[in-house]
Protein backbone atom coordinates (compact mmCIF):
# COMPACT_ATOMS: atom_id res chain seq x y z
CA UNK A 1 0.00 0.00 0.00
CA UNK A 2 1.24 3.42 -0.50
CA UNK A 3 1.70 5.46 2.29
CA UNK A 4 -0.26 8.98 2.51
CA UNK A 5 1.54 12.16 3.53
CA UNK A 6 0.41 12.15 6.94
CA UNK A 7 1.47 8.38 7.21
CA UNK A 8 5.13 9.64 6.29
CA UNK A 9 4.86 13.00 8.43
CA UNK A 10 4.27 10.45 11.50
CA UNK A 11 7.02 7.87 10.42
CA UNK A 12 9.35 10.78 9.96
CA UNK A 13 8.00 12.24 13.90
CA UNK A 14 8.45 8.74 15.22
CA UNK A 15 11.83 8.52 14.44
CA UNK A 16 12.97 11.91 15.88
CA UNK A 17 11.22 10.89 18.83
CA UNK A 18 13.75 8.13 19.45
CA UNK A 19 16.26 10.40 20.15
CA UNK A 20 14.64 11.54 23.18
CA UNK A 21 15.99 10.31 26.73
CA UNK A 22 15.13 10.49 30.51
CA UNK A 23 16.38 13.57 31.83
CA UNK A 24 15.64 15.84 28.53
CA UNK A 25 14.09 19.33 28.29
CA UNK A 26 12.46 19.07 24.93
CA UNK A 27 11.32 21.48 22.77
CA UNK A 28 7.66 20.90 21.20
CA UNK A 29 7.23 22.39 17.67
CA UNK A 30 4.31 23.31 16.18
CA UNK A 31 2.10 21.97 12.90
CA UNK A 32 1.20 18.66 11.98
CA UNK A 33 4.07 16.31 11.41
CA UNK A 34 5.06 18.29 14.83
CA UNK A 35 1.95 17.16 15.98
CA UNK A 36 3.12 13.45 15.34
CA UNK A 37 5.67 13.96 17.55
CA UNK A 38 4.02 15.59 20.31
CA UNK A 39 1.37 12.51 20.47
CA UNK A 40 3.91 9.65 20.66
CA UNK A 41 5.66 11.77 23.13
CA UNK A 42 1.94 11.33 25.19
CA UNK A 43 1.92 7.57 24.45
CA UNK A 44 5.59 6.66 25.28
CA UNK A 45 4.93 8.49 28.31
CA UNK A 46 1.77 6.91 29.15
CA UNK A 47 2.90 3.30 28.64
CA UNK A 48 5.94 4.23 31.12
CA UNK A 49 8.81 4.01 28.11
CA UNK A 50 9.60 7.25 28.84
CA UNK A 51 9.51 9.29 31.83
CA UNK A 52 11.42 12.27 33.47
CA UNK A 53 10.97 14.82 30.58
CA UNK A 54 9.49 18.44 30.56
CA UNK A 55 8.38 19.86 26.97
CA UNK A 56 8.10 23.78 26.35
CA UNK A 57 5.68 24.35 23.73
CA UNK A 58 6.45 26.85 20.76
CA UNK A 59 3.14 27.42 20.25
CA UNK A 60 -0.15 27.80 22.49
CA UNK A 61 -1.74 24.74 20.15
CA UNK A 62 1.07 22.82 20.52
CA UNK A 63 0.52 23.95 24.78
CA UNK A 64 -3.31 22.29 24.40
CA UNK A 65 -1.93 19.11 22.67
CA UNK A 66 0.75 18.77 25.35
CA UNK A 67 -1.36 19.28 28.12
CA UNK A 68 -4.18 17.30 27.28
CA UNK A 69 -1.88 14.28 26.94
CA UNK A 70 -0.51 14.92 30.37
CA UNK A 71 3.63 16.09 29.02
CA UNK A 72 4.82 17.88 31.67
CA UNK A 73 5.67 21.32 30.65
CA UNK A 74 7.88 24.10 31.74
CA UNK A 75 8.87 28.06 30.71
CA UNK A 76 12.08 29.08 28.56
CA UNK A 77 12.41 31.44 31.74
CA UNK A 78 13.21 28.84 34.13
CA UNK A 79 14.69 26.40 31.66
CA UNK A 80 16.46 28.37 29.72
CA UNK A 81 18.71 25.25 28.25
CA UNK A 82 16.40 22.65 25.83
CA UNK A 83 18.61 19.70 24.65
CA UNK A 84 16.27 18.24 21.68
CA UNK A 85 13.66 20.15 19.95
CA UNK A 86 11.44 18.31 17.27
CA UNK A 87 9.73 20.63 15.00
CA UNK A 88 8.32 20.72 11.50
CA UNK A 89 8.91 23.05 8.51
CA UNK A 90 8.30 24.51 5.26
CA UNK A 91 10.62 24.31 3.23
CA UNK A 92 14.03 22.52 3.65
CA UNK A 93 17.58 22.92 1.51
CA UNK A 94 20.49 21.20 1.09
CA UNK A 95 22.58 22.84 3.94
CA UNK A 96 19.16 22.28 6.47
CA UNK A 97 18.18 25.75 6.32
CA UNK A 98 14.67 26.27 6.25
CA UNK A 99 11.35 28.31 6.34
CA UNK A 100 8.78 28.23 9.22
CA UNK A 101 5.92 29.71 10.19
CA UNK A 102 2.92 28.82 7.69
CA UNK A 103 1.08 27.78 11.07
CA UNK A 104 2.08 30.88 12.40
CA UNK A 105 4.37 30.14 15.01
CA UNK A 106 7.53 31.05 14.02
CA UNK A 107 8.40 33.98 17.08
CA UNK A 108 8.19 31.12 19.90
CA UNK A 109 9.24 28.45 17.30
CA UNK A 110 12.51 30.31 16.68
CA UNK A 111 13.06 31.59 20.95
CA UNK A 112 13.01 27.70 21.68
CA UNK A 113 14.75 25.70 18.32
CA UNK A 114 17.56 28.44 18.40
CA UNK A 115 18.90 27.42 22.38
CA UNK A 116 18.51 23.80 22.02
CA UNK A 117 21.43 21.84 21.35
CA UNK A 118 19.89 19.54 19.39
CA UNK A 119 17.11 20.36 16.43
CA UNK A 120 15.55 17.59 14.55
CA UNK A 121 13.24 19.03 11.83
CA UNK A 122 10.30 16.18 10.64
CA UNK A 123 8.86 16.44 7.12
CA UNK A 124 7.84 14.39 4.25
CA UNK A 125 10.07 14.90 0.98
CA UNK A 126 7.87 17.22 -0.53
CA UNK A 127 9.68 19.94 1.90
CA UNK A 128 12.61 19.73 0.17
CA UNK A 129 13.96 22.58 -2.14
CA UNK A 130 17.18 23.51 -3.89
CA UNK A 131 17.07 27.04 -2.00
CA UNK A 132 14.74 29.08 0.27
CA UNK A 133 12.06 30.32 -1.05
CA UNK A 134 11.56 28.36 -4.04
CA UNK A 135 8.29 26.49 -3.15
CA UNK A 136 6.12 29.22 -4.23
CA UNK A 137 4.65 29.03 -1.20
CA UNK A 138 4.50 31.73 1.66
CA UNK A 139 7.98 33.13 3.76
CA UNK A 140 6.39 34.39 6.61
CA UNK A 141 7.37 37.39 8.68
CA UNK A 142 5.86 38.37 12.12
CA UNK A 143 5.21 42.09 12.56
CA UNK A 144 3.79 44.54 14.99
CA UNK A 145 -0.05 45.09 14.01
CA UNK A 146 0.85 49.35 14.37
CA UNK A 147 1.38 50.42 10.71
CA UNK A 148 1.64 46.81 9.00
CA UNK A 149 0.93 48.66 5.86
CA UNK A 150 4.02 50.48 6.00
CA UNK A 151 6.32 47.42 6.26
CA UNK A 152 4.51 45.39 3.68
CA UNK A 153 5.43 48.12 1.10
CA UNK A 154 9.18 48.21 2.49
CA UNK A 155 9.18 43.94 2.36
CA UNK A 156 8.01 43.98 -0.96
CA UNK A 157 10.63 46.72 -2.02
CA UNK A 158 13.69 45.27 -0.32
CA UNK A 159 12.53 41.82 -2.81
CA UNK A 160 11.52 43.69 -5.56
CA UNK A 161 14.73 41.68 -7.57
CA UNK A 162 13.29 38.41 -6.51
CA UNK A 163 9.70 39.00 -8.14
CA UNK A 164 8.66 39.70 -4.30
CA UNK A 165 4.81 39.35 -3.60
CA UNK A 166 4.11 40.59 -0.19
CA UNK A 167 0.37 40.02 1.40
CA UNK A 168 -1.28 40.07 5.28
CA UNK A 169 -2.17 36.83 6.50
CA UNK A 170 -5.69 36.49 6.46
CA UNK A 171 -7.74 34.21 9.04
CA UNK A 172 -10.35 31.86 8.43
CA UNK A 173 -13.03 34.07 9.35
CA UNK A 174 -11.61 37.08 6.99
CA UNK A 175 -10.20 39.05 9.49
CA UNK A 176 -6.41 39.54 9.67
CA UNK A 177 -4.23 36.75 11.45
CA UNK A 178 -3.30 37.38 15.01
CA UNK A 179 -0.22 35.59 16.09
CA UNK A 180 0.22 33.67 20.00
CA UNK A 181 2.04 37.21 20.78
CA UNK A 182 -0.60 39.49 19.21
CA UNK A 183 1.32 40.37 16.34
CA UNK A 184 0.20 40.22 11.86
CA UNK A 185 1.89 38.26 9.65
CA UNK A 186 3.13 39.10 6.47
CA UNK A 187 3.81 36.47 4.05
CA UNK A 188 6.60 36.92 0.88
CA UNK A 189 5.97 35.10 -2.47
CA UNK A 190 9.00 35.11 -4.03
CA UNK A 191 9.01 34.17 -7.96
CA UNK A 192 12.40 32.64 -7.52
CA UNK A 193 14.58 31.42 -4.66
CA UNK A 194 16.75 33.61 -2.72
CA UNK A 195 20.09 33.71 -3.53
CA UNK A 196 21.47 34.66 0.05
CA UNK A 197 19.49 33.46 2.94
CA UNK A 198 21.42 35.06 5.73
CA UNK A 199 21.81 38.56 3.95
CA UNK A 200 17.93 38.57 3.58
CA UNK A 201 17.78 37.59 7.20
CA UNK A 202 19.75 40.72 8.04
CA UNK A 203 17.91 42.61 5.65
CA UNK A 204 14.63 42.03 7.01
CA UNK A 205 15.27 41.80 10.73
CA UNK A 206 16.40 45.66 10.14
CA UNK A 207 12.89 46.87 9.86
CA UNK A 208 11.51 48.61 12.53
CA UNK A 209 8.71 47.13 13.57
CA UNK A 210 9.52 43.01 12.08
CA UNK A 211 9.16 41.26 15.25
CA UNK A 212 10.87 37.87 13.82
CA UNK A 213 11.25 36.39 10.15
CA UNK A 214 10.63 32.75 9.04
CA UNK A 215 13.93 32.09 7.91
CA UNK A 216 15.57 29.67 10.56
CA UNK A 217 19.39 29.44 9.32
CA UNK A 218 22.30 27.49 10.92
CA UNK A 219 19.60 26.03 13.36
CA UNK A 220 18.64 22.15 12.13
CA UNK A 221 21.04 19.60 13.59
CA UNK A 222 19.69 16.70 11.36
CA UNK A 223 16.52 16.92 9.05
CA UNK A 224 14.48 13.41 9.05
CA UNK A 225 12.52 13.16 5.31
CA UNK A 226 9.64 10.57 5.25
CA UNK A 227 9.69 9.48 1.47
CA UNK A 228 7.96 6.89 -0.71
CA UNK A 229 11.91 5.03 -0.29
CA UNK A 230 11.83 5.42 3.80
CA UNK A 231 13.04 7.45 6.36
CA UNK A 232 16.44 9.31 5.51
CA UNK A 233 18.28 11.70 8.04
CA UNK A 234 20.19 14.72 6.45
CA UNK A 235 23.09 15.93 8.54
CA UNK A 236 25.76 18.50 7.43
C1 LIG B 1 4.48 26.38 12.32
O1 LIG B 1 4.51 27.74 12.50
C2 LIG B 1 5.44 25.99 11.27
O2 LIG B 1 6.71 26.50 11.37
C3 LIG B 1 5.45 24.51 11.04
O3 LIG B 1 6.48 23.89 11.70
C4 LIG B 1 5.54 24.30 9.60
O4 LIG B 1 4.55 25.11 9.03
C5 LIG B 1 5.34 22.84 9.20
O5 LIG B 1 4.02 22.46 9.38
P1 LIG B 1 3.47 21.08 8.82
O6 LIG B 1 4.20 20.03 9.55
O7 LIG B 1 2.02 21.13 9.17
O8 LIG B 1 3.70 21.08 7.36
Amino acid sequence: VALSQDDLKKLAAEKAVEAIKPGMVLGLGTGSTAAFAVDQIGKLLASGQLHDIVGIPTSKRTEEQARSLGIPLVALDTHPRIDLAIDGADEVDPNLDLVKGRGGALLREKMVEAVAEKFIVVADDTKLVTGLGGSGLAMPVEVVQFCWKFNLIRLKDLFKEFGCDAKLRVGGDGEAYVTDNSNYIIDLYFKEPLKDGFAAGREIGKLEGVVEHGLFLGMATSVIIAGKNGVEVMTK
